[in-house]
């Protein structure tokens, strides 16, 4: 094979972006074939808008079609898992949005699937794109910081306004969604934090529902992680706060990084804290320490291309998966763990957690759910939109 031909499932906001990036020619060795949506409205789009490119009202008939031999799945989030494993079952490639699906329990079946079958499966998490972060990981990774001491992230200015909320139906209720901010916004970061300082063995969070908007998910969070050599962590995220802030710290005993602002400042001690600790003779000792700033290299505007690219490469030479689909189980670990422990009345729940009583929980709340109506979108623009890149 020397041309994927690639067919989208769900042509709403970020699935008609995609189509967008795939239509234009941009991503080499790719051609859009097929789209699919459930949306009259959003057919007569893609028939308006995409020459040539066949347009399906039904997925499983779109896999069957022989037109596609890789899909994305952009469609609201709790239907991924199963319009990917059709595809996988229909012998195709897939890359799902994020995130992977609404429960653990969801994502560990697919993964399951997806190691039986030879075909790529990817999720899109695009800010690992993002050369700051990917440097923040070497650092940590590489064993620079030493052993890891405490992780913070306050990642808040995922601002939404009420009306984001209410511009389609599926969003921020437990039946259509499966959560708020840590389902939408925060996944992108709960992966990050994990891929750059690792999975934390225990977590306790607050997840307060509605708290800035009339809503029935949670749309602020903090969470509190322990990791296993007894470093802690914090992870702060709200839709309700403006101006908002983007800032990790990670503090190791070697030194410190901070990644704000697209700058990575690097505070380097010459020996471990530790020795420091008990070897000085001062009382204050005044440590000398180097000090170095990494800058972003490159714009990052074109994040969810470059996950399409890597996809696209891998199935057609094996390029290594940025963004294998196995990585998605860790970030939902993380929001399903905190709902878990919010729901519990703030006890600690230790990972991996038992995911059946998450699942009856969650069960519940989608009984009770104000909509059922998991897919209905009023008002997608179709333009590719800068809050879906590492906003500073
Ligand atoms: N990676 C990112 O930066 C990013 C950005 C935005 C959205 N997303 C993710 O993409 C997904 C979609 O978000 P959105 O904002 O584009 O939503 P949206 O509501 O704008 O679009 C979803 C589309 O899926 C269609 N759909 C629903 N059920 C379907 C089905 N069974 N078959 C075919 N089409 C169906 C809907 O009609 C709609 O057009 C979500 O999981 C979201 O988390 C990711």
């Amino acid at each position: 094979m020397n041309n994927v031909r690639v067919g989208i499932v769900g042509i709403g906001n970020i699935g008609t972006a995609h189509a967008n990036t795939l239509f234009s020619g941009s991503v080499e060795g790719a051609q859009l074939t097929a789209v699919c949506d459930i949306l009259p409205a959003r057919r007569e789009f893609a028939k308006e808008n995409y020459r040539d490119v066949a347009v399906f009202g039904d997925y499983s008939q779109m896999f069957a079609s022989g037109l596609v031999d890789a899909v994305i799945v952009s469609t609201p989030h709790k239907l991924h898992c199963d319009i990917a494993i059709t595809a996988l079952k229909s012998g195709l490639n897939v890359l799902v949005e994020k995130p992977i699906d609404i429960t653990v329990s969801k994502a560990r079946a697919i993964n399951e699937l997806a190691k039986t079958v030879d075909k790529k499966f990817v999720v899109m998490f695009n800010q690992r794109t993002n050369d700051v972060f990917a440097k923040a990981r070497e650092i940590v990774k590489g064993g620079a910081l030493g052993e890891l001491k405490r992780t913070v992230w306050i990642i808040t200015n995922w601002y939404r306004t009420q009306s984001y909320y209410d511009s389609a139906g599926w969003r921020a209720t437990w039946a259509g969604e499966g959560g708020g901010v840590l389902l939408n916004q925060a996944p992108h970061n709960l992966d990050l934090w994990q891929w750059i300082c690792g999975m934390p063995v225990e977590v306790t969070a607050k997840c307060e529902v509605g708290k800035y908007h009339n809503i029935e998910v949670e749309d602020d969070v903090i969470i509190n992680a322990r990791y296993q050599n007894g470093a802690t962590g914090v992870f702060i995220t709200s839709t309700g706060e403006f101006p908002g802030t983007n800032r990790l710290e990670i503090s190791g005993t070697l030194g410190k990084i901070v990644v704000e602002n697209g700058v990575l400042k690097w505070w380097k001690l010459p020996e471990n804290e530790r020795d420091i600790c008990f070897n000085a003779t001062d009382l204050f000792p005044s440590i000398k320490y180097e000090y170095e700033e990494y800058v972003s290299q490159k714009s990052n505007n074109d994040a969810h291309k470059q996950i399409i690219q890597n996809y696209v490469n891998a199935i057609l030479n094996g390029e290594e998966l940025l963004s294998p689909g196995t990585d998605g189980i860790y970030e939902l670990t993380l929001s399903n763990a905190a709902y878990l422990s919010s729901w519990k009345g703030g006890v600690p729940v230790k990972l991996p957690f038992d995911s059946a009583e998450f699942d009856a929980l969650l069960a519940e709340r989608i009984k009770n759910s104000k909509t059922n109506d998991p897919t209905a979108t009023k008002n997608a623009t179709g333009k590719y939109s800068k809050r879906w890149q590492v906003n500073w």
